[in-house]
Formats: structure tokens, sequence, C-alpha cells
């Protein structure tokens, strides 16, 4: 028996463990605990996705909740220490770049278990970027690095990591969108918000350098003024983001968009719905940039950087910064018909989850 531990905590691991879970049912030899850390815990941030992904309820829930960086990570840390302790794994599995990602990585490495870091290799060079810590913790601890595309292998081999533990396999996030296309296809969100294919801009908006301080913030609100002219907006809202809009005194203003409509965040087959039908996204997620190139949709990333540069090269994205022309200026040629037609990056086929499992069984019987 290989005894594994997945983690997830956060909006943008459920897709991502979905199909490793999924896969790894198919292996007899594998004994999987689910361990879900509770860094997201409302309902639409966390229980959705395990319907809509259909996933098996976590094994173990650690209800860690939101804090500051160092208190949210320190009780991921003590709480996954006792579930090492009990379950004693063979080999952990982190996805992504949260805190939650970071946190059991460390403390796999220090009970001296194996780590599995799925997306490894990613950089944005901007430390100030909470996730390019998690991201750098993460990969020099790591035993075995799961590549999304070509950059995550330049960079790992730029910080003397040793080959042997680094796999080009794709992305399981874009295994999920495929898997889920048609079921997402089926949603009759575009009816309930009565919007028609091509007919609105698709917004998210959740890094803490565009939400958590006022300048910015407004200056990507003055570029949404000038857009919802002309183009609908819909906007599922991340809850740090509702939370600033009330903090940072920005309600009158947004509530004066009367084309602009505020959601609740929305599941995952809703989204991808939405997504694949919308004119263009704008959004400073980082998931979102890799969909949107896959689904060859225009994306207008409201960022100075991205630690997935294969979108900008090969896909459909670019990137803005928060410079309120900019971004009109892009969304008007998007709106004009003249944006790149991107290609879909090397191995987004599907199949990563397929060659991830593969890898481990090999390297762990
Ligand atoms: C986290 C990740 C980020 C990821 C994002 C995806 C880190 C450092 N950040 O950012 O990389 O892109 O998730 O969505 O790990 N909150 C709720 N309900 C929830 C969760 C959060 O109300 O279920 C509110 C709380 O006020 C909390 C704030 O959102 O303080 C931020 O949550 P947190 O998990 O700390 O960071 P995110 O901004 O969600
Ligand atoms: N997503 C969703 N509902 C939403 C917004 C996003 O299901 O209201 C999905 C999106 O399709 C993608 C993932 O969440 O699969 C991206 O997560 P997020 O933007 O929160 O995190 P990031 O990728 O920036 O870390």
């Amino acid at each position: 028996m290989i005894k594994i531990v997945n983690v997830v905590g956060a909006r943008p691991n459920f897709m991502k463990i979905a199909p490793i879970q999924r896969e790894m049912a198919r292996y007899p030899e594998m004994d999987v605990h689910l361990v879900h850390t509770g860094q997201h815990y409302d309902e639409r941030m966390s229980k959705l996705f395990f319907n809509d992904l259909q996933m098996p309820k976590p094994d173990t829930y650690l209800n860690v909740g939101s804090d500051t960086h160092a208190a949210q990570t320190a009780r991921v840390m003590i709480e996954f220490e006792k579930v090492l302790n009990t379950e004693k794994p063979d080999l952990v599995i982190v996805v992504g770049d949260v805190n939650s990602t970071a946190a059991c990585s460390l403390v796999a490495s220090k009970m001296g278990i194996k780590i599995a870091h799925v997306e490894a290799g990613l950089r944005s060079f901007d430390r100030t970027m909470p996730e390019e810590i998690n991201r750098l913790v993460t990969d020099v601890i790591s035993d075995f690095l799961f590549v999304t595309e070509q950059s995550g292998l330049d960079n790992l081999k730029h910080e003397g990591i040793d080959d042997d533990k680094v796999f080009f396999v794709g992305h399981v996030m874009i295994d999920s969108l495929i898997r889920f296309f048609d079921k997402a296809e089926a949603s009759t969100i575009m009816d309930t918000l009565q919007v028609r294919p091509d007919e609105y801009a698709l917004v998210t908006l959740h890094r803490p350098s565009n939400v958590d301080n006022r300048e910015s913030f407004v200056r990507l609100l003055d570029a949404f003024e000038v857009i919802e002219k002309d183009l609908k907006i819909i906007f599922p809202i991340h809850p740090r983001t509702r939370k600033m809009i009330d903090q940072l005194g920005l309600r009158d203003k947004v509530r004066a968009m009367r084309n602009l409509h505020l959601l609740e965040p929305l599941g995952y087959l809703d989204f991808v719905k939405l997504e694949r039908h919308a004119k263009l996204l704008l959004t400073d997620s980082g998931g979102i940039q890799e969909e949107t190139t896959y689904l060859g949709i225009p994306c207008i990333t409201m960022r100075e950087n991205t630690e997935r540069p294969v979108t900008v090269e090969m896909g459909t994205n670019m990137l803005v910064g928060s410079d309120t022309d900019k971004i009109i200026r892009e969304t008007k040629n998007i709106l004009d018909g003249k944006w790149k037609n991107g290609q879909i990056p090397p191995l987004w086929d599907g199949k990563a989850a397929q060659r991830i499992v593969k890898i481990i069984s090999e390297e762990l019987s």
C-alpha cells in the first residue's frame, strides 16, 4: 500500500486535486486521505466545489479559517502535524501556491515525509506577492515537482533543482475544465442573469495589490465605469474584495454602475459557463489566465506580471497592470475584433493527472 495525503485549502485547489483524487481511485494500491485545511470556508468558496467537481468529502477538516499570514500558516501547521502523526503517509501532495500549500509542505518536510508539488516552478519574480514566497518555499523542499509549462522547467533548472525530481506533465486545472465542459454548458446561469454569448465581460478581482489599496482599486473601477457604457459587466465578487469595497468606502462608486452586476462567488460549473461565453475576461486570477487560454477567450490581466507566461506568449492573455487607460484601450480592441488568436500550450490535454499518478506509482512502488 502507498499511503497518500492530498491537501486542499482554498478555491483554486479544488479543481486541481479533483482529477488526481479521481485517478488515484483507479490504483488499488493507493490509500488516499483528503485533508481540507479550511483556509476557505464559505459555502460558495468551498462546499459548492465538492458538489460541482464530484469530489469525495474531506476525510479531515482542519477548520483553520482566516487570519494574518503568520497566524493562518501556523494554525495549518499545528493541525496538519497531528494528521500526519496519525496517518503516517508515504507522500503528501500539495497544489498551487496558497498559504495551505506552503504550510503543509513545511510540516511534511520536517517529518521526513515525501512531498509532491503540483504546479511547481511558476515564478512571478515579485516577492511582494505572498504566493511567490509560497511557491519558492514549497519547491525547494519538494521531492516531486510537477510542472505545467516550459517556464516552470526553466525556473527550476535556474534555481538548481535536481532534474530527476522535475516532471513536465501538463495542467490538472485543464483536466477539470475538459472533464466538466459539457456539464458546465448545461448550467442555466446565463438565463438566470439574462445574458447572451459575447454580450458581457466577466470580471474577477482578489489580489491584495489591487483591492487592499484604495488608489489601485479606484483605477480599476474608473476603467469599469467607462467599459460598462458599452458592455455589460458580470462580477462575481471574492469575499476579500467585497470586504475591501466596504472598508475603502467604495460602495457608492460601485453601486452607481448600472451595467455592472455584482454577484456572490459562483460555483465552478456556473463560472465556467460564463467564462466560455464571455466576450472577454478582466481578471487578476492566476487560474483564469490559463482557463481562458485553453478556451480561446480574450483575457486582460490586471497585474504587472504573471507567473504563467505561456498564457501571454502562446495564449490569449495580456498584462495591463492597474492602468485605467490601458484597460479601456485593450477592452476596446477586443470589442473591435483586434485580438490575438491563441494556441493551447503543450500537454494541456486533460491527461495531466494520469501522468502524475502513474509517476507517483512507479516512483513509490
Ligand atoms: C487566497 C490565496 C490566493 C488565491 C486566493 C484564491 C494565500 C496567501 N492567498 O487569497 O493565492 O489566489 O485565495 O481565491 O493563500 N474570506 C471569507 N470567506 C472565505 C475565505 C476568505 O470571507 O471562505 C475573506 C476573509 O475576510 C479573509 C479574506 O477573505 O481574511 C482573505 O482570505 P485568504 O484565504 O487569507 O486570502 P485570499 O485573498 O482568499
Ligand atoms: N472560479 C469559480 N467561481 C468564481 C471565480 C472563479 O469557480 O466565482 C474558478 C475559476 O474557474 C478557476 C478558479 O476558480 O478554476 C480560480 O480561482 P481563483 O481565481 O480564486 O484563484 P487563483 O487562480 O488566482 O489562485
